[in-house]
């Protein structure tokens, strides 16, 4: 078995994965989302002290699977060094006790990985991952062969739900608070201009959309029934600019397995507006469980699974944090 632990942001995780069957034994992640809500956005302060309390209860609960344990997978890279660093330094106490390897994650492969819990690897495949830190297109072919093929100039997709969120007061995340409010809106209200989509370049840039957005908000002033028309609109056009590169990226490079992963793939009006672009090229659409889209340590287990059958390990001496890194 392998225990895992997530500490990247602001979910303190640990699973236990059975390395054979690939079976989830364990899984609990407490959440910091209520925490950080008033403040609009992650405190890191804040989130490493939570970390500090939660971690260790979770750990009490997975106590009886110790004796079976054959590693420690925890990610290191990218996220927020004081919380990474929680995570991290548990998992090295855990390997000298217990005298077993260490598994150094890198959580956007976690991010993969989370389409394959309890799941056999299906690839190559082209992966969408869609985050509160990333907005990215990948080539993947194997746990080590990942490229990417197109990635944010600046803000990413759920950090621009998280901002427009945090405009109209409506706490953190905002993803789903902007997805429930949208419901009800007019998509084609406002008229925000799609990102890039003059360029030639596949790429993404959420900061443009971002202000625009900001002062379609100052201009509502206190007429808050206008947000739910901004929020669809915002929505509508967040996803047409993915949808819009992607279309561009598949006439050169035409899919054949495609998956969206990450926080913000739990996004229904993307889910949907997704399939509809493959539709045409009939690629198979993977998508992981909404339990496992935002972050968690089931997806790191799943990574340490392949990790350690392919015998990759890090020293405990030299395992290091990693806040800013890319695939
Ligand atoms: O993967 P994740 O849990 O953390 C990072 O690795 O960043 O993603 C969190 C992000 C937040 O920005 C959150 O607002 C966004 O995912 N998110 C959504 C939705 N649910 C979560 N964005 C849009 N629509 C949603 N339904
Ligand atoms: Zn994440």
């Amino acid at each position: 078995m392998i225990l895992s632990i997530e500490s990247s942001c602001d979910d303190s995780a640990i699973a236990i994965t059975e390395i054979q069957t690939k079976k989830l034994l364990f899984h609990k992640k407490i959440s910091q989302e209520l925490d950080h809500s008033v403040y609009g956005g992650v405190v890191p302060e804040l989130a490493a002290r939570l970390h500090a309390e939660a971690l260790p209860k979770i750990l009490e609960q997975v106590q009886p699977y110790f004796s079976e344990l054959k590693a420690v997978a925890v990610t290191a890279t990218p996220g927020l060094a004081v919380t990474l660093v929680e995570g991290v330094t548990m998992a090295k106490a855990i390997a000298v006790a217990l005298g077993i390897p260490l598994i150094e994650v890198n959580h956007l492969v976690g991010h993969i990985y989370s389409l394959f819990i309890e799941k056999e690897e299906a690839f190559p495949m082209t992966v969408l991952l869609v985050s509160g830190g990333h907005t990215q297109v990948m080539e993947v072919k194997s746990l080590r062969e990942i490229k990417t093929v197109a990635k944010s100039m600046d803000d990413s997709f759920g950090e621009s739900f998280d901002k427009v969120a945090k405009m109209m007061g409506l706490g953190y995340p905002g993803g789903p608070l902007i997805q429930e409010l949208a419901k009800d809106g007019d998509r084609l209200k406002y008229n925000f201009t799609v990102p890039l989509h003059q360029s030639p370049l596949i790429a993404f840039s959420y900061s443009g959309l971002k202000n625009a957005v900001r002062l379609a908000v100052l201009e509502a002033g206190d007429d808050r029934s206008l947000y739910k028309d901004i929020a669809a609109s915002f929505e509508h056009i967040a996803t047409k600019h993915l949808i819009m590169k992607l279309k561009k990226y598949f006439k050169t490079n035409p899919p054949k397995r495609f998956a969206i992963v990450g926080g913000a793939s739990a996004n229904l009006y993307l889910r949907e507006q997704i399939e509809l672009l493959l539709a045409p090229h009939k690629a198979e659409l993977f998508l992981s469980e909404l339990k496992y889209c935002a972050d968690n340590a089931a997806m790191i287990g799943r990574v340490g699974v392949e990790m350690y059958k392919a015998g990759i390990f890090v020293s405990v001496e030299s395992l290091d944090i990693t806040p800013k890194s890319e695939l």
